[in-house]
């Protein structure tokens, strides 16, 4: 039986509260009448569990919870009080209290709680994981196509070759433009991301080429573009599978003549850009279906690289999960932690989405999952909600206001972030807090 030690200034309490757990329950008991008493004992002894009131004497429970836990982190530590509130509850369990007993209270309640304490004293076999020798990168993953990844970056960084970077959403393309750029020799110079879906293909040409002023309505200065601005640098063409075939012959243009001539302007000019291009389609198959243009396709393509999908390298799945869960952990002040059964959990999954996926799923765990700690079941419910909000269905049903409350916390107020981890959209987000009032 575990020793208890009981803080209580009221005689009668504490008697009661001795009698009942020592006499009748058998737990061996200790009990101190003062703070000081308490502290006393906290440093001569260990305690697997702390019953401690709130307001005592010129100290509080707080005060023997921060003790009983420095000398013992797994120490569970009750806290009872008559007089709690949203604050005082908040900072017990901010400080990682056990639980909250408001008094009065049955004395049954009291040992259901001690029993719970217990049960949670004994290794569930489903530890917390940790990982001794997080690499100093931050790209995650030491999977064999991923070396094979880091090798033809590494080859093809310092050159000015032209890079085609291939692979599902969420596979990490970006990021992998922008290590090539930071590992080149135009490190020092722009790095210019242009995301050509997003881009009407009426406004490409100008976004990439510029344009004189006057020359189309609204255009009433001079515009640099994207290439122009790259010059000496780096420009990265995002989403080029979605540029139509006319834009397509422009690039094409580009690539062989290396010019630049904005709209409206009379002349060209020699501009000295890396080029770099992303997608996530098919760029073979479509230029064997004639959708790309096949000449194009092979200028771009001078180092192709392909990202595997994650599902293709669930190995770096606990690398990663650790990676993001450290982050998560800095960047919002907690503790957060996953278990062994927690890491299987995600390393079953497939992914759709990918890294970024798995990011923001850990993110919002992190914040989310009871005490922090990702087990199986949080992250389970978590995949779920997931799978149901793609299968049309909103998320965050029935706690989504204390989700979105907790998650505002953590991000200091900060909606899109909050809206990024709650996996909904910033508008659905705005509709929901002005639901909540
Ligand atoms: N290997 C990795 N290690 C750490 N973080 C990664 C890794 N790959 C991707 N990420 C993270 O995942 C997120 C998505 O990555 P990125 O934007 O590069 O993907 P993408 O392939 O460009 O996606 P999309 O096709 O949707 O544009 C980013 O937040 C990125 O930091
Ligand atoms: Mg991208």
């Amino acid at each position: 039986m575990p020793k208890i030690l009981i803080v209580e200034d009221d005689p009668s309490l504490r008697e009661t509260m001795i009698t009942f757990l020592r006499d009748c329950e058998g737990y061996e008991v200790d009990a101190a009448a003062s703070t000081q008493e308490a502290l006393t004992r906290l440093a001569n002894e260990t305690y697997p569990i702390v019953i401690s009131d709130v307001y005592v004497d010129e100290r509080t429970g707080l005060d023997i919870l921060k003790a009983a836990k420095s000398g013992n982190p797994d120490c569970s530590v009750i806290l009872m009080s008559g007089r709690g509130s949203m604050e005082t509850v908040m900072e017990a369990t901010r400080r990682g209290a056990f639980d909250y007993v408001a008094k009065p209270f049955e004395l049954d309640q009291i040992l259901e709680v001690v029993r719970r304490a217990e049960a949670a004293a004994i290794p569930s076999g489903d530890e917390d994981t940790e990982i001794d020798d997080m690499p100093e990168t931050e790209m995650i993953g030491s999977s064999p196509s991923m070396i094979e990844v880091y090798k033809t970056i590494s080859k093809a960084a310092p050159t000015d070759s032209t890079v085609l970077i291939q692979g599902e959403t969420g596979t990490g393309k970006e990021m992998v433009a922008r290590m090539i750029h930071n590992n080149s020799l135009r490190a020092q110079q722009p790095f210019v991301p242009v995301d050509c879906a997003s881009i009407a293909a009426s406004l490409l040409e100008s976004e990439l080429f510029g344009a004189m002023r006057g020359s189309y309505t609204g255009a009433d200065r001079d515009r640099v573009g994207a290439l122009e601005a790259a010059n000496n640098g780096t420009v990265f063409l995002d989403e080029i599978g979605d540029i139509d075939h006319g834009f397509q012959l422009r690039l094409l243009r580009f690539l062989q003549e290396r010019e630049v001539r904005p709209l409206g302007a009379s002349r060209a000019k020699k501009v000295d850009v890396r080029v770099i291009a992303a997608t996530n389609r098919d760029l073979a198959k479509m230029s064997e279906e004639k959708k790309f243009r096949e000449d194009l396709y092979y200028r771009l393509a001078v180092v192709p690289i392909t990202l595997p999908p994650l599902r293709d390298r669930r190995g770096d799945i606990p690398l990663l999960a650790h990676f993001f869960l450290r982050r998560a952990s800095e960047r919002y002040s907690l503790d957060a932690r996953i278990t062994g059964s927690g890491l299987r959990a995600l390393q079953e999954h497939t992914w759709p989405g990918n890294v970024r996926q798995l990011q923001h799923l850990v993110e919002r765990l992190a914040i989310l999952a009871p005490q922090n700690r990702l087990d199986e079941e949080a992250v389970l419910d978590a995949i779920q909600s997931v799978s149901a909000k793609e299968a049309g269905a909103e998320s965050l049903a029935e706690t989504e206001t204390e989700q979105i409350r907790k998650v505002l916390g953590a991000t200091g107020g900060n909606k899109s972030r909050a809206a990024k981890i709650l996996g909904i959209e910033r508008k659905t987000l705005y509709r929901k807090l002005e639901r909540m009032g």
